[in-house]
């Protein structure tokens, strides 16, 4: 009924982690338009342009821009010709994540150690070449059309990967000050959640580290429930949420009806200072859901002392959240494209481990405002 916390003991870890993994290197995004995607990165958020692959680079059937902020990486792919797998994607899911793409010492392993277990094969363990060396990767499929690449780059100095080259531009915004990807949130169809679980436990060696039901997360209308996974140094986190039954539609129902279908409902996007981050962010154009102002009025009752000042929080409209370990500061943008998918988050973290549950109801109340405003509740 209420949260669990489980800690897995770390030397459990080290005995069973067949899959050990150094992070997230990169996500990449099926879009309708990626060199206007590649510009929106830049000027909203404060990437900086890294590289490119597409036809001038021998890639025939598609362009990529490859984007950089701080340990962040993001990748814009579309499609330059019909009838391909990139083409399709976004005819069904509109723009999206495609890939989370996983750094690994050893991508063959990693696919081997997956796909014995019961993961399905993306790709298999390929080489690519090129005079800064070689990179191997590898992988498998996840939910819905989702994919997880692994990628092995100890052999590789050049700025990305073969068939990549430097992408140098005249426009260079300035950094919003965004460093790494806190976690990567899914959204599974009904019932789907467990099995999404057991695959993450199964196939990838995750341990199930917080779990929330639908009396964690509802609200008047609407529920959904959520299971956090974590990989043995907790370097990658994966919530994974399904919907609940609720008077109205959930916003988890809106996604996978928008999206047909299971995928990334939202990046989460960790800053060292939420304040500034936010404040450039706002200023630069990112709309996010808008907090009521009564949130304020009795958050410090729950969350305690906070360093930050209260005004310039409430004035952002950023969450603050306390669990055993300290506490965290978040807020959630609009969705990044026309169809209600995909959304950012944005998280600073003082200590505490956990994911904002004290302001679900705070929050998914204000995004049934949102959902109502387009006619999905
Ligand atoms: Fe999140």
């Amino acid at each position: 009924m209420s949260t669990e916390v489980l800690s897995p003991s770390a030397k459990e870890e080290t005995a069973t982690d067949f899959l050990p993994l150094m992070g997230t290197d990169y996500v990449e995004f099926y879009v309708g338009n990626a060199k206007q995607a590649a510009h929106y990165y830049k000027t909203a958020f404060g990437f900086q342009s890294l590289a490119y692959a597409g036809p001038e680079t021998g890639v025939k059937d598609r362009a990529s821009y490859v984007v950089r902020q701080n340990k962040l990486t993001f990748v814009l792919t579309t499609p330059i010709r019909e009838n391909n797998e990139i083409a399709r994607h976004i005819a069904k899911h509109g723009d999206g994540v495609k890939v989370l793409a996983l750094k690994v010492a050893d991508a063959t392993s990693a696919w081997e150690e997956t796909t014995k277990r019961g993961g399905k094969s993306y790709l298999e363990p390929t080489t690519l070449k090129d005079n800064e060396g070689e990179l191997v990767m590898s992988g498998i499929h996840t939910y819905g059309d989702t994919v997880h690449l692994f990628i092995e780059r100890k052999s590789y100095s050049g700025v990305f990967m073969p068939g990549y080259r430097k992408w140098e531009s005249v426009y260079n915004p300035p950094s919003t000050g965004l460093l790494y990807v806190d976690h990567c949130v899914g959204n599974v169809g009904w019932n789907q959640m467990n099995p999404w679980v057991k695959f993450y436990e199964d196939v990838m060696g995750f341990k199930n580290i917080l779990s929330f039901d639908d009396n964690d997360i509802s609200t008047e209308y609407s529920a959904l429930m959520s299971k956090v996974m974590s990989n043995g140094n907790g370097y990658v986190k994966f919530p994974i949420n399904e919907p609940a039954e609720g008077k109205k539609k959930s916003q988890v129902e809106e996604y996978l009806e928008f999206y047909n279908g299971e995928g990334v409902q939202h990046v989460a996007l960790a800053t060292h200072n939420i304040i500034e981050t936010v404040t450039a962010l706002k200023n630069r154009g990112v709309e996010f859901v808008k907090i009521p102002p009564s949130y304020y009025a009795t958050v410090l009752e729950r969350v305690g002392h906070i360093d930050e000042d209260l005004k310039p929080l409430s004035e952002l409209g950023i969450l603050i959240d306390r669990d055993d370990e300290g506490y965290l500061l978040q807020i959630f943008s609009k969705p990044v494209e026309d169809r209600p998918t995909l959304f950012f988050e944005i998280i600073q973290r003082k200590g505490a481990k956990s994911f904002g549950k004290g302001n679900f109801k705070a929050l998914f109340e204000a995004i049934e405002r949102e959902q109502a405003e387009r006619g999905n509740l």
